[in-house]
This record gives structure tokens, C-alpha cells and sequence, in this order.
């Protein structure tokens, strides 16, 4: 399934000042939050609503809610912890999983250092992860979650590379990416670019 941009003004206003090499970290999580948010409504448009009658001061209508559907957010650790709370503030009902993952240095090969899920089958699960590089710890993640029962899959990042897309196209076809960015090449180190740098470092300040 070819990843879905996202296209909005702010979107790209966000994205801007993400890249910007000059955007200190406290902004940078600000930034983060809010282009999250964004993709978490972009990312859940199609989850499924029931009818319920409301009364107003003046009358009955009937609207709509969230269907009973428990959404599990699962970020990529360390910085996909930058893209949880808006799903937190968002939606009712909500768990959160986690997968730590690490790129080695010199061979951008991920390391898995830790794993904590909740119950996924059944369940809408949205994993999340700022960068997608090479694709390795996307493709990664995305087998921890379906070993643990997941069949209901999204990817949501921020910058994407077209080599990381395939590689998750190829080994997960089914599962849907949602990205505001979708940028030129990977370099020699595996880093996206133009990109915006390593994420994480740039999150957390170190
Ligand atoms: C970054 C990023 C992804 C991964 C992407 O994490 O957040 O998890 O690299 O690269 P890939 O597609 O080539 O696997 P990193 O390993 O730097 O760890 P961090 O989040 O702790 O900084
Ligand atoms: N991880 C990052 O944080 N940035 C990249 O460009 C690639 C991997």
C-alpha cells in the first residue's frame, strides 16, 4: 500500500521548522506534538462511528460516536515517544505499547532493547515513529506487533524516505503508512534527506 501524505497548510508550515537546524528542543517538542496531532486525525479518519440520539436544550437528534473500538498507540522508542500524547488527548479510548528499538551507528541495523505490549488482537493499532529510514526497525516493530496478535495496522511518521517505504511495502503490504513528509534519498550514514537530522537527539536534547 503506497504511504499516504499528509497535505495541509500547517502540515508543511510544521515540517519547516522541524527541518530548520536552529529549532531548539523545546520547540521542536512543541512542533512534534502538534504535527502528530495532525496525523492522528488524518491517520484515524476511516475508524468506525455508531448512532446515538443526543437531546439538545431543544431537541432529540441523532448523532454519531466512536464505535466501541479500544485504539493501542505503540511508539518506537526513544523518539517515538514525542508522538503518544496527542492520541492520549484525543481519543477515549486509548492504550499505549511500547517497542524500543536502536539503529547501530555503524550499520543503521535496528537492536531491539525492550518490549511491552498490551493485548492487540482485535484492537486498531497505530505504531509510531518520527523517522522512517531504511525501514529496518518499522519492518521490525511491525512483526513484534502482529506476533502479538495484531491484524489492524498503521505506521505514522513524520519524514519518510522512498527506501523506507518500499522496505515496509514489501515485507507488510497490508500495514497503512501515514507521512508528512515523503523526502528524496537516504546518504551514506542512512539518514534521510534532506530530513531533519536524528530525530531523537533533537527531541530530547542530547
Ligand atoms: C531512529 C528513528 C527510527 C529509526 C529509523 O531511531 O526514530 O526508529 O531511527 O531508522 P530505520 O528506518 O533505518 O530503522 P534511533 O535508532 O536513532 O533511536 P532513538 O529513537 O532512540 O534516537
Ligand atoms: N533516524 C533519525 O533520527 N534520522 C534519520 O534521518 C534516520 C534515522
Amino acid at each position: 500500500m503506497p504511504a499516504h501524505i499528509l497535505q495541509h497548510p500547517l502540515a508543511a508550515h510544521i515540517i519547516t521548522h522541524l527541518r530548520d537546524k536552529t529549532t531548539k528542543p523545546a520547540t521542536f517538542r512543541t512542533l512534534t506534538y502538534q504535527l502528530s496531532l495532525l496525523l492522528a486525525i488524518e491517520a484515524t479518519r476511516n475508524l468506525e462511528t455508531a448512532e446515538k440520539l443526543v437531546d439538545t436544550p431543544l431537541e432529540t437528534v441523532t448523532g454519531r460516536v466512536l464505535a466501541h473500538q479500544p485504539i493501542v498507540v505503540v511508539p518506537i522508542l526513544r523518539a517515538g515517544l514525542g508522538m503518544v500524547q496527542p492520541f492520549l488527548d484525543t481519543f477515549p479510548d486509548v492504550s499505549v505499547g511500547y517497542i524500543g528499538l536502536e539503529r547501530d551507528h555503524e550499520t543503521a541495523v535496528a537492536r531491539s532493547y525492550y518490549c511491552k505490549l498490551p493485548p492487540l488482537a482485535g484492537r486498531h493499532v497505530f505504531l509510531v515513529d518520527p523517522m522512517l529510514a531504511t525501514g529496518g526497525s518499522a519492518v521490525k516493530a511491525i512483526e513484534v506487533a502482529k506476533s502479538k496478535g495484531a491484524t489492524d495496522l498503521a505506521l505514522a511518521t513524520i519524514v519518510s524516505s522512498p527506501e523506507g517505504v518500499a522496505e515496509v511495502e514489501q515485507h507488510h503490504p497490508a500495514v497503512k503508512i501515514f507521512t508528512a513528509a515523503l523526502d528524496r534519498t537516504l546518504n551514506a550514514r542512512k539518514y534521510i534527506v534532506p530530513g531533519l537530522g536524528d530525530f531523537g537527539d533533537r527531541l530530547y536534547g542530547t
